[in-house]
């Protein structure tokens, strides 16, 4: 019998690729999404597409801040494995709707574990944590063991649902996990985040169809991955033979003005950099033309500057790698935004 999967946040850069595996791994995929008064499911078409796919694929409306609807769908659906994906996922968005972040971040799993907790049926059950849970700890690498320093609403609700995830685990004997996620990027990203940002403002910029990137804090570094290898380790994490809580991670950092040079150079296009702090700009040689400069409107009140995660139990117990770099990362999501500029030309 095919296993049912249920997974909230589905139409999210990784709830669409944990839906494409999970079919791939002939489960039955439901997925919870919110109403919109535009289409927001078009990182679903490839699947849409697939007409057997629609045998194994259902979509249902729903809201983490709904708890009668959660309650619903779980009690319906008897799902096997469930993700919870959703959440305002933006850190910076988060200091503008803190209660909003952390009604969702927080209480939102909080809705889901205490759904799970009425069922008779035994669900496992993987909450998407973050390095941003890390904030400002100044280890080298951070793993299983790092003290957890929130730097903003979004971490200090993720910091909650880690939490409260260990005690339903502890206190009720539930299959549930953790994931500890750094930063992972893939094409189909939110354009407001920085790497997304900065690859389709560049791409805009070679092709004449934009002419300034405006950034924030150029100067932090993340520890950047690929969804696509990041939801097959959320899928290891619910197969392990027990709950448990894994980082997963590349291992290396950079900071966001080393990867705006890396993709200025993957696209050819020479740039220079002068000035400080808010005054600095980069110019695109030989022209001399400004294509980036800092705006303080994208700085947050606390940044969190430096991460890079340490995987080795992941990688130990789930025999988990990632198989993407920066330099593959980059160029898939480089030759993404050229296709949609060829698209629309
Ligand atoms: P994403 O693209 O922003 O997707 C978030 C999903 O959550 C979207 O489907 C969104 O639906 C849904 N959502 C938001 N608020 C909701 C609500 N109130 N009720 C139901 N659904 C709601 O984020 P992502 O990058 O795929 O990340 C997935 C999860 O992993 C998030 O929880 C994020 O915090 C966490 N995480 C991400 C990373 C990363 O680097 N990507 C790293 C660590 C952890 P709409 O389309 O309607 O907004
Ligand atoms: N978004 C954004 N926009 N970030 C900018 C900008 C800008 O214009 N300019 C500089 N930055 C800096 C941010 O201040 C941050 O230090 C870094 O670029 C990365 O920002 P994001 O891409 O927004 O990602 P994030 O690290 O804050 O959060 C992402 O990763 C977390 C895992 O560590 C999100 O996906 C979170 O949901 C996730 O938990």
């Amino acid at each position: 019998m095919k296993k049912i999967a249920l997974i909230f946040g589905i139409n999210g850069q990784d709830g669409s690729y944990l839906a494409k595996l999970l079919i791939s791994k002939k489960y039955k995929v439901h997925g919870v999404i919110r109403r919109s008064s535009s289409i927001n499911t078009k990182r679903l078409n490839a699947i849409y597409e697939e007409p057997q796919n629609r045998k194994f694929f259902f979509l249902h409306y729903g809201d983490l801040l709904d708890t009668g609807n959660i309650y619903q769908l779980i009690n319906k659906i008897q799902p096997d494995e469930i993700y919870n994906l959703a959440a305002q996922s933006h850190v910076g968005v988060s200091f503008k709707i803190p209660v909003y972040t952390s009604n969702v971040n927080a209480l939102g799993t909080l809705r889901i574990l205490e759904a799970i907790k009425e069922q008779k049926k035994k669900m496992k059950f993987y909450q998407a944590g973050t390095s941003e849970m890390f904030g400002n700890s100044k280890k080298k690498y951070q793993n299983e063991k790092t003290l957890f320093q929130p730097q903003s609403p979004y971490a200090a609700a993720k910091v909650f649902s880690h939490h409260i995830v260990v005690n339903y685990r502890n206190s009720y004997k539930m299959f549930v996990s953790n994931g500890v996620l750094f930063n992972h990027e893939s094409p189909v990203r939110g354009e407001t985040f920085v790497t997304k940002k900065i690859i389709k403002a560049l791409v805009r910029i070679k092709h004449n169809k934009q002419k300034i990137l405006y950034l924030g804090n150029i100067y932090s570094k993340r520890d950047w991955g690929h969804a696509k290898d990041y939801v097959l380790g959320m899928w290891k994490i619910l197969q392990y033979k027990k709950p448990d809580d894994f980082v997963l991670s590349t291992g290396q950092t950079f900071s966001v003005k080393y990867f705006i040079n890396k993709v200025a150079k993957r696209l050819k296009l020479k740039i220079k950099w002068a000035g400080k702090s808010l005054k600095e700009k980069a110019y695109l040689m030989p022209s001399k033309k400004v294509i980036i400069k800092i705006d303080k409107q994208y700085f947050r009140p606390t940044e969190v500057s430096y991460l890079r995660g340490e995987s080795a139990k992941a990688r130990k117990l789930l025999n988990w790698h990632p198989n993407f770099n920066l330099n593959t990362l980059i160029d898939e999501m480089i030759n993404f935004e050229k296709n949609e500029i060829n698209e629309k030309n």
